[in-house]
């Protein structure tokens, strides 16, 4: 039987890893300079914490996540998402009663139980950020300029951020039943899963993609009318921000995003791709949010906490990363060691691993291959390696305490004490 990664799972490794971690490397200097503090919560959290705060209705809470009953009888869920975990940490910790915002971002694995296709995995990897004790709309504005920043510097050059706001429980209500009522009158037209969330949760009707549901939408009353006077001087704000930070935004008023904690500002993240790109990626060329986020004024509270806005967002590490691929985005490789230690017998095998250890201390990057006795096929490896300069400790060395260093491109050799090889090796490595 040969076992294979479970569907919709996959390895990281090789290329892949190098863009993985640039990209971590990139989230690391910008959360420096923002202010931002890592954090990394359990991968598995208690079910109730997303059902309560991810949203019971939602798509992620009804049909995508991973859950397991413990030995000892817990309900527990492999984390579908950040920000339920986050704030649970925020008041296990007793953050509440420290200056605020508090400011944290992630980087890490997360599980949903989606139908494996273009941009959706079953295990993924997200970094996120999290502002939280804010209800400014500078820090709306912030969170997402941190977005464009990161995917700027890894190689995004044309970006749209398209942003909407969903109001507050007081104006959303008033809003909700005259969408409701629209709905209502248009159900004959809806899909079959927009009927039910036209029970459940209507404002997710807004961003079917169902031809046929899109038809209603488009007649359908929008938020953006019947916003209360501070959403709606929360929203504008939001937008001068971005103009004056000159942020290339998209109204969308049907963007609400599948999760239930958003208040206010929602927005997501796309990159718009060349006609050449589009085709590199073939059937994958749907459209994929590369980011998105928005404002959570009522989770803390509602996961037992003081009133607390807050607002954040997170970005997909495989979109991310097979998209870098498609623009063709090099990751310069690492510097690849100059010096190679070969040894010859017994003795100089046991000398080379001392020197081998005294050049690591000395931070001369140095590589061996003291699994193979044959001086030749060593040689043949360090010229595979394209190594400058090839230390050889034949059974003689060994004995009188010195080292031959043998110059790959010339083929010169010199014969140097064991005490001056790190002095001479600083030397001539560049
Ligand atoms: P989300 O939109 O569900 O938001 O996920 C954020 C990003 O994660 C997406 O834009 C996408 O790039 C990536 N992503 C989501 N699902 C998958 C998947 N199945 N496969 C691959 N990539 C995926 C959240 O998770 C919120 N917690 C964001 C947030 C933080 N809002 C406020 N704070």
């Amino acid at each position: 039987m040969k076992f294979q990664s479970p569907t919709g799972m996959h390895d990281i490794l090789g290329k892949d890893m190098m863009y993985f971690q640039k990209i971590e490397k990139v989230c690391q200097d910008v959360a420096d300079f923002y202010g931002f503090r890592r954090i990394e919560t359990p991968i598995l959290e208690d079910t109730k914490l997303f059902e309560k705060g991810t949203g019971f209705s939602t798509d992620i809470v009804q049909k995508e996540m991973f859950s397991l009953r413990t030995k000892g009888g817990d309900y527990l869920t492999l984390r579908p998402e950040a920000t339920p975990g986050i704030v649970r940490s925020y008041l296990q910790k007793g953050m509440e009663n420290l200056p605020k915002p508090i400011k944290f971002w992630h980087l890490g694995p997360f599980f949903r139980y989606e139908r494996p296709q273009a941009g959706r995995f079953r295990e993924f990897n997200q970094f996120g950020f999290e502002s939280i004790g804010m209800d400014k709309p500078i820090i709306d504005v912030q969170i997402i300029q941190i977005f464009f920043n990161i995917l700027k510097e890894l190689g995004f050059k044309d970006l749209t951020i398209e942003i909407n706001t969903i109001g507050c429980p007081e104006c959303r209500s008033e809003y909700k039943r005259k969408l409701i009522k629209y709905l209502k009158s248009n159900q004959s037209n809806l899909c079959s899963d927009c009927k039910r969330r036209l029970k459940e949760n209507p404002l997710r009707i807004l961003d079917c993609k169902n031809e046929k549901c899109q038809e209603v939408i488009k007649s359908a009353p929008q938020m953006i009318e019947h916003l209360c006077k501070d959403c709606h001087s929360h929203f504008k704000n939001v937008l001068e921000f971005l103009e004056e930070l000159e942020l290339p935004y998209s109204l969308n008023p049907y963007l609400v995003r599948g999760l239930d904690y958003y208040t206010r500002t929602v927005f997501e993240i796309f990159p718009n791709l060349s006609e050449k790109e589009k085709e590199s990626l073939g059937q994958e060329r749907g459209k994929i949010a590369l980011a998105g986020g928005g404002r959570y004024d009522n989770l803390v509270k509602l996961l037992g906490g003081k009133e607390t806005p807050a607002c954040g967002g997170a970005a997909g590490v495989e979109r991310i990363i097979r998209l870098m691929k498609v623009m063709g985005k090099k990751i310069p490789t690492k510097k690849q060691p100059q010096v190679f230690l070969a040894q010859v017998g017994v003795l100089s095998k046991r000398r080379a691993l001392k020197i081998f250890e005294d050049l690591r201390e000395n931070n001369i990057k140095i590589v061996e291959a003291f699994y193979k006795d044959s001086l030749v096929e060593q040689l043949k490896i360090a010229d595979k390696l394209g190594i400058k300069f090839v230390l050889i400790l034949g059974q003689k060395e060994a004995i009188d305490n010195e080292i031959i260093i043998r110059h790959m491109d010339t083929g010169k050799q010199t014969i140097i004490p064991f005490k001056k090889i790190v002095k001479h090796l600083k030397k001539i490595i560049k």
